[in-house]
């Protein structure tokens, strides 16, 4: 088996001085590619701050034979995600992939939740991947192409007991890496997300016996395939773990028509739960578009002119 060639290629990987960041980082340096390791190097809950973490990954990418520099930004400021994309540029000259990946966690439930708890892990994930993202979008436009990889979870697709904050913030990168899809579609730029589970300190004391099949290094070929200029594939989210690569799919079922001519009594749609629910059939709507497009042939017959994403 041939291996993945990524030697033209820059890519910067966000959160890379530990965990799965450092593993995508390792793998992308060993497939040839220049990697910006990017990391504040603080603790899982987000406090402090240190260069050690992306220092040391860093000199592994080095001592292998691969090209790497640090970076200590923090991903959560709009300054910060233009100097971690600067220090690419700075670097290497280009920038072709970009694989939001920082991450903290502040677990508790819901009442319990500080505002600070909230505010950190929405700024951490969902702000510093739709501000990196932003920092190398025009990088990517002008040169035609770009693969970016976002880092969402399973709680966030799924919903998980004590992670509403964190949950939140992962699904609205899901929502954002779609979005992001469709404005980079016409500039060759792809964007998809992976939900992994893997053994790092953050999942330390959660995965139990599981831990022990949960390498991180199995997520990482995922992250390299999706970089490659090789895959087109964009819009989708794939589960990642212990070797095991699944898509995740929103799905749209036929639903309960009351008719088009009035609304309906509210215990009419209660007594319709079960048909509005059932998923016997369904349908995977590319973009929100098609869903307007599949309403305007049941509603109108498709007579309907349906105008979304007009705006520029
Ligand atoms: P980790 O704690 O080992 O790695 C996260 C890295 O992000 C750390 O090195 C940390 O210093 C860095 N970081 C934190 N805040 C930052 C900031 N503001 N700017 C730059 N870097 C920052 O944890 P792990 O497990 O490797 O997590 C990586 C990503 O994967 C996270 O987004 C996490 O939410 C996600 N994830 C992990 C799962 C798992 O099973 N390990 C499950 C689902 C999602």
């Amino acid at each position: 088996m041939s291996l993945l060639d990524l030697s033209d290629r820059v890519v910067l990987v966000t959160g890379a001085g530990s965990g799965l960041g450092a593993s995508h980082a390792r793998l992308l340096g060993a497939l040839g590619a220049a990697v910006v390791v990017n990391d504040l190097g603080g603790a899982v809950d987000g406090s402090g701050s240190a260069t050690s973490a992306a220092d040391a990954v860093v000199a592994e990418i080095s001592a292998a034979g691969g090209r790497a520099v640090a970076s200590y930004d923090s991903v959560a400021s709009r300054d910060g995600a233009q100097r971690i994309v600067g220090a690419a540029l700075d670097a290497f000259g280009r920038l072709d992939g970009v694989v939001n990946n920082a991450g903290v966690l502040r677990d508790r439930s819901l009442p319990k939740l500080s505002v600070e708890d909230v505010e950190l892990v929405i700024d951490v994930h969902l702000k510093g991947t739709i501000f990196v993202s932003q920092a190398a979008f025009p990088v990517m436009k002008e040169a035609g192409f770009g693969r970016f990889v976002h880092t969402a979870s399973s709680s966030g697709i799924f919903g998980n007991f004590g992670q509403t904050n964190y949950a939140a913030a992962k699904a609205g990168i899901a929502g954002f890496s779609r979005a992001l899809a469709e404005e980079g579609a016409r500039y060759g730029i792809t964007s998809n997300v992976i939900c992994p589970v893997a053994r790092t300190r953050m999942t330390d004391e959660l995965l139990g016996d599981l831990a022990d099949v949960l390498d991180p290094a199995a997520v990482s070929p995922l992250v390299a395939a999706l970089l490659s200029p090789r895959c087109a594939v964009t819009r989708e989210t794939f589960s990642a773990a212990g070797g095991r690569y699944a898509r995740i799919f929103s799905g749209l079922t036929p639903g309960w028509l009351a008719g088009t001519g009035g609304t309906p009594d509210p215990e009419d749609v209660l007594a319709h739960l079960d048909a509005i629910l059932d998923t016997t059939t369904y349908s995977v709507p590319v973009n929100a578009n098609e869903e307007l497009m599949f309403l305007a042939q049941l509603l109108t017959g498709g007579e309907a002119r349906v105008a979304l994403g007009a705006a520029r």
